[in-house]
């Protein structure tokens, strides 16, 4: 299939209208839409409007933010929104391997509604792979950084900015495996300023992503409610920056768990937990003091 078929629009039961990539099988943004679930994850729970009274007051020059998985565009989108009603200078980083579907979303844009108002930010960057202009109050370098992002992680990184949110939407693990490693957290914590809070929101609520997620060195959190989904997670190399850390709690259910041993590599299958990993998580300063045992007790009935 060309890309001339690969993107449809299809209608949410919320009646909101959101992309689908026919080629890989998956909605983008599936629960409550584009515009709101951009909105409650990816500008709300990235903690946006601090960073940008941090810029604002002059704490910091610029507010970087990485937009893992460009896709239809609602997460960028909603970042440039939120930052045009404030005087600051944003440099953002998409990651995509392909642009066909923002200018999809472009060309829909009538039905998307969150594309409204930003048809001639959207027309500069995808003429040019690049915006850099006003947008609003905001001062904006919006790049664009085409391929697969593990891989630029190893080779690239180092020319760009470390960030202070990342955005982290790819399609689910099943459909986006390499994304979703203990290695490629790794090589992304790797490119955090330790001297810098960074925080990091995804969709996904899952035992493995959020073991992954705390073995590659991040503190993390249960996110906000968004669609269907009771949770989802936000990440930080600072633990002040989340605000319902994971607890002992949720480290007892994981020892039941079936299958929360993470991907340390694409394609691993799922499993109990090693007790390797355990004990790398009863290591981690996040879980220090939490009084849990030092050996997993795998309970077959247990689920993720
Ligand atoms: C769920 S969609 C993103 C939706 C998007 N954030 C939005 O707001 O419309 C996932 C995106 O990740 C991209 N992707 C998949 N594998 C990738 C990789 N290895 N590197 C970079 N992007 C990738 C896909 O092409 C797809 O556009």
């Amino acid at each position: 299939m060309g890309f001339g078929g690969r993107f449809e629009l299809v209608r949410l039961r919320t009646g909101a209208w959101a992309v689908r990539d026919a080629v890989v099988g998956e909605v983008m943004h599936p629960g409550a839409g584009p515009g709101v679930e951009a909105w409650a994850l990816y500008v709300e729970e990235l903690q946006l409007g601090r960073l940008w009274s941090r810029v604002e007051s002059g704490q910091q020059a610029e507010a970087v933010v990485w937009d893992v998985g460009l896709g239809a565009g609602a997460n960028a989108l909603a970042v440039l929104r939120s930052a045009s009603t404030r005087r600051v200078r944003l440099r953002m980083w998409s990651f995509d391997v392909a642009l066909e579907g923002l200018a999809f979303a472009r060309r829909h844009g009538d039905r998307l509604g969150y594309v409204e108002g930003m048809e001639a930010v959207l027309d500069r960057f995808l003429s040019g792979g690049g915006f850099v202009g006003r947008v609003g109050e905001a001062e904006v370098e919006w790049r664009f950084v085409e391929g697969d992002f593990s891989r630029w992680l190893v080779e690239d990184a180092a020319e760009v900015s470390a960030p202070d949110a990342v955005a982290y939407d790819p399609f689910s693990p099943a459909r986006n495996p390499a994304l979703w490693t203990v290695e490629v957290f790794r090589r992304l914590y790797r490119r955090l300023d330790p001297g810098r809070a960074c925080v990091l929101a995804t969709y996904s609520r899952s035992s493995r992503v959020r073991v992954a997620l705390l073995v590659a060195g991040f503190y993390v959190g249960r996110g906000c409610a968004v669609g269907v989904k009771e949770e989802t997670t936000v990440a930080s190399n600072c633990p002040d920056r989340l605000e319902r850390p994971l607890d002992g709690a949720w480290l007892a259910r994981l020892r039941r768990s079936t299958a929360a041993e993470p991907a340390w590599l694409s394609g691993d299958p799922p499993g109990a937990l090693r007790p390797s990993t355990w004990d790398l998580l009863m290591r981690h300063p996040q879980f220090a003091g939490c009084g849990m045992g030092s050996e997993p007790a795998p309970d077959p009935r247990g689920g993720d």
